[in-house]
């Protein structure tokens, strides 16, 4: 009979340094005990983008002290009671991610507990049994400033990628529009602000790659198009930022909208997952919850902490591989170093772009 699997999870492959301790039960129950974020959000101000050096320095500052709050949060400042510890072993800033395994190896060999690296996609392709106990398959739009992937999840480590950005992440055009309009960084929350009183009629953009039957998506043009338009109405009021905005935050959830319809009719799961961090935006949520509704789809979408980076997910995954394939050999495991690509399926269909790679924003 098994028994609930107790995991610490460690997540620092991009900017966000976090920690979490997770219990998941034999009935796919989820209870989250702790979840530490820190992000470096400030640090990296100054410089348009996360600029990898700075981003392993402060990991390597902050990575102990969030470990030991979240296991303290969790009541375990005394007695260690983990059946694991998973960390994020790529695909990320390779600097980051070698910080996060260190200290997650580090705990696994003194309190003798197995050691389990994480694919952090599959942290957030698994993100939504957080919250919710859901049984597969589930058809996956994983947004977030590194990837934009429609994939089939069939099961715990069963992936099956339909579609990819031929070029920039959403995230990532968020991020650049946002820079563009003068807005703060990380975009994507500063933008969906300011979108808020504009006028998402106002300016004609694009909806690429529209006929097209393929899963995949473009974001590099929308981002052009947006320039163009606030070149021909230099210097920008309020007003302008406002439309321009909410015209490109509209273009691009419809755009993921038209290439997810293209999924859903090639499959019948008749569910549909929201994981990574564009998919806390308002507007992409609800242009994805109208779509699944007239298709008489479920849409399942986990809180917003929950998509974007976090300690949390990391350690479900570490969980669910232990429920579900077992504990890996520890030997391996050990000697894993860290990977800055890595994708979820090795033999996607069509495309093979989609880098999975993030660096500083230009
Ligand atoms: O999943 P995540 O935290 O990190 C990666 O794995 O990349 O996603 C970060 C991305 C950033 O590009 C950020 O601007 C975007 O998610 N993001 C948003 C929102 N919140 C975070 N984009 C649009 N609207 C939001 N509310
Ligand atoms: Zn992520």
């Amino acid at each position: 009979m098994p028994t609930a699997i107790t995991m610490l999870g460690i997540e620092t492959s991009c900017d966000e340094t976090a920690a979490a301790v997770v219990r998941r039960h034999p009935d796919g129950d989820v209870e989250i005990l702790s979840n530490i974020i820190y992000s470096q959000h400030e640090e990296h101000a100054g410089y348009g983008g996360v600029v990898p050096e700075l981003a392993a320095r402060s990991h390597l500052e902050l990575a102990d002290g969030i470990v030991s709050r979240a296991l303290m949060d969790a009541g375990m400042a005394n007695r260690l009671a983990l059946d694991g510890v998973a960390a994020t072993a790529g695909p990320g800033l390779i600097g980051g991610v070698m910080v996060g395994m260190m200290t997650a190896k580090a705990v696994a060999l003194a309190h003798d507990i197995p050691f389990i690296p994480i694919n952090h996609l599959e942290g957030h392709a698994l993100s939504v049994l957080l919250t919710e106990n859901l049984a597969f398959p589930y058809l996956l739009l994983l947004i977030s400033g590194g990837h934009t992937q429609l994939l089939h999840v069939n099961g715990v480590g069963q992936y099956s990628r339909i579609g990819t950005t031929i070029d920039d992440a959403v995230g990532e055009a968020f991020d650049k529009t946002a820079k563009l309009l003068g807005l703060g960084q990380p975009g994507g929350p500063y933008l969906e602000d300011a979108a808020q009183t504009g006028d998402a009629n106002r300016f004609p953009l694009p909806r690429p790659l529209r006929g097209r039957t393929t899963c995949d998506f473009s974001f590099s043009g929308l981002k052009t198009a947006v320039r163009m338009q606030a070149e021909k109405h230099l210097p920008l009021t309020q007003r302008d930022r406002a439309d321009l905005a909410a015209s490109f935050q509209t273009a691009a959830a419809q755009h993921l909208a038209i290439k997810t319809k293209r999924a859903m009719d090639q499959t019948k799961s008749g569910r549909l997952v929201l994981a990574g961090g564009v998919a806390a935006n308002q507007t992409v949520r609800n242009t994805l919850s109208e779509q699944a509704e007239s298709e008489g789809w479920r849409l399942i979408v986990p809180p917003a902490k929950y998509c974007t980076d976090n300690g949390a997910m990391i350690a479900l995954a570490g969980a669910e591989r232990v429920f579900c394939v077992g504990v890996p050999d520890q030997r391996s495991a050990l000697q894993l170093g860290p990977r800055a690509r890595w994708p979820l399926d090795d033999n996607p269909r069509g495309v093979r772009y989609g880098s999975g790679k993030k660096g500083p924003k230009t």
